[in-house]
C-alpha cells in the first residue's frame, strides 16, 4: 500500500530533487532565491516577491463564530468549468532553465495538468517559445481535457493567434497573455521579439478568438480599465511572482483599488505570494474572484507528482473551508472586505 503524504514529507522529497535550485524554505518568500531568475527567485533585488508576501501578512482577519454557517461551499465557476476550488495553478514552464530538469518538462506537464484535474480545478499553461515544450503542455492538457494557455506579448499577432488556435485545439477553457513580459529581452534572441499591447491591439486579440481573453500581469487601476476597455474577460492581479520588474507593490496592495473599480465587470484573479487557504480567503475578501498558485505547487510536483499537487490544492482548500466558517461565509460571494479588521 501507498504511503499517505504529507506536507514533511512533499518537501523534503521536493528538497533532494530540486538540488539547490529551490531551497524549499520553511516560508516560501523569495529571501533565499533573491535575484536567481532564471530559477524560482525574483528579479534583482527579490524585493517585488518579498513585497508579494509582506502585503498579504500584513492582511489581518476578524474571527467570528457566532454564526449558523456550518458547511461553507468553496466551489466556482469559470468560464463554464464548474470547479471545486478558487485555487488555481499559476503557468509556469522551462522546468530545465528554471528548477535544474529534476524534472523533465513532460513530467511536469503530466503532475501540474492531472494533479489541478484530480484535485477539481483548472491548470494554466504558460509559453516556453520552445515548440516541443509548448506540446508537451497542449498533449499534458489534452489528456485531462481542459486548461488554461498564456502566451507571450508577442509584437507578431498572428503568431499570438496561431498559438490560441493550437491550445483550443487542445482543449483550452480560455486564453490570454502575461503582459508583463513585455520587458523580455531574451524572447528577441529567439526570434520572438515582445512588447507592450495597446487597447486597439488587445481588443483585435479579443475578438479574434471565440474563447474567453484574459490579461495576466495587472498592477494598476489604470491598466486594469485599458483591458475592460479593451473587451477582455478576466484579469490577473499579478506581477509575475516578482520575475520581472523589481521594486513594485505586493499584489495584495494593489487589488483592492482594482476590484473596487472593476469587480462585476471582468472577472477578476490574482497571484503572488499565497501560500495558505488562509491567504487565499484574504485575497477573495480584498475582491479577487479566483486565485492562482505558483512555487509551491513546484515543490508539490517535484515531491509528490500529479498527487503532490492534488494533495496540495487541497490542503490549501481545506483551509479556506476551515477559514470561511471561522469567518461566517457560507459561500466564495460572501468573503468581502467585511471579514478584514480594517478597511483596505
Ligand atoms: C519558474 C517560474 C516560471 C514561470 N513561468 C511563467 C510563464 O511562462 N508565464 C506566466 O504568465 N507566468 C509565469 N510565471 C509566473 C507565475 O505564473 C505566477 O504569476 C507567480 O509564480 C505567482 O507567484 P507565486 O509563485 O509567489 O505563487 C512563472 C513563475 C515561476 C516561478
Amino acid at each position: 500500500m501507498k504511503e499517505a503524504l504529507n506536507l514533511q514529507t512533499l518537501k523534503s522529497n521536493a528538497k533532494k530533487k530540486l538540488n539547490g535550485y529551490c531551497r524549499v524554505c520553511p516560508v516560501c518568500d523569495g529571501r533565499a532565491c533573491a535575484g536567481e531568475v532564471p530559477g524560482v527567485g525574483g528579479t534583482g533585488t527579490g524585493s517585488s516577491f518579498m513585497e508579494n508576501v509582506r502585503a498579504l501578512s500584513a492582511v489581518k482577519i476578524n474571527l467570528s463564530a457566532i454564526h449558523g454557517e456550518t458547511s461553507p461551499n468553496t466551489t466556482i465557476s469559470f468560464f463554464g468549468q464548474h470547479l471545486k476550488t478558487p485555487i488555481m495553478a499559476a503557468p509556469m514552464v522551462n522546468y530545465q532553465i528554471n528548477t535544474g530538469g529534476g524534472l523533465a518538462e513532460n513530467e511536469a506537464a503530466e503532475a501540474i495538468m492531472s494533479g489541478t484535474h484530480f484535485a477539481g480545478s483548472l491548470a494554466w499553461v504558460g509559453d516556453p517559445v520552445d515548440e516541443e515544450m509548448y506540446s508537451q503542455w497542449l498533449e499534458a492538457m489534452n489528456r485531462v481535457g481542459r486548461g488554461v494557455v498564456i502566451i507571450k506579448p508577442r509584437l507578431n499577432q498572428d503568431s499570438i493567434l496561431e498559438a490560441f488556435d493550437k491550445a483550443q485545439q487542445n482543449g483550452a477553457v480560455a486564453v490570454g497573455l502575461d503582459v508583463d513580459g513585455a520587458g523580455l529581452i531574451t524572447m528577441k534572441l529567439k526570434g520572438q521579439p515582445v512588447g507592450p499591447k495597446t487597447v486597439r491591439q488587445l481588443m483585435e486579440l479579443s475578438q479574434s478568438t471565440k474563447l474567453p481573453f484574459i490579461v495576466k500581469g495587472i498592477m494598476t487601476v489604470q491598466d486594469a480599465v485599458k483591458c475592460a476597455e479593451a473587451g477582455v474577460d478576466c484579469i490577473v492581479v499579478s506581477n509575475h511572482g516578482g520575475r520581472v520588474l523589481d521594486h513594485t507593490c505586493g499584489t495584495a496592495d494593489a487589488l483592492s483599488d482594482i476590484a473596487k473599480e472593476l469587480k462585476g465587470r471582468v472577472t477578476i484573479l490574482v497571484d503572488g505570494g499565497i501560500r495558505s487557504g488562509t491567504d487565499v480567503l484574504k485575497m477573495l475578501a480584498l475582491g479577487a474572484d479566483g486565485v492562482l498558485i505558483g512555487r509551491p505547487l513546484i515543490v508539490a510536483g517535484y515531491g509528490g507528482n500529479a498527487e503532490g499537487v492534488e494533495f496540495l490544492i487541497n490542503k490549501y482548500t481545506e483551509e479556506l473551508y476551515a477559514s470561511m466558517i471561522l469567518t461566517g461565509c457560507a459561500n466564495l460571494q460572501q468573503i468581502d472586505g467585511r471579514i478584514l479588521s480594517r478597511k483596505f
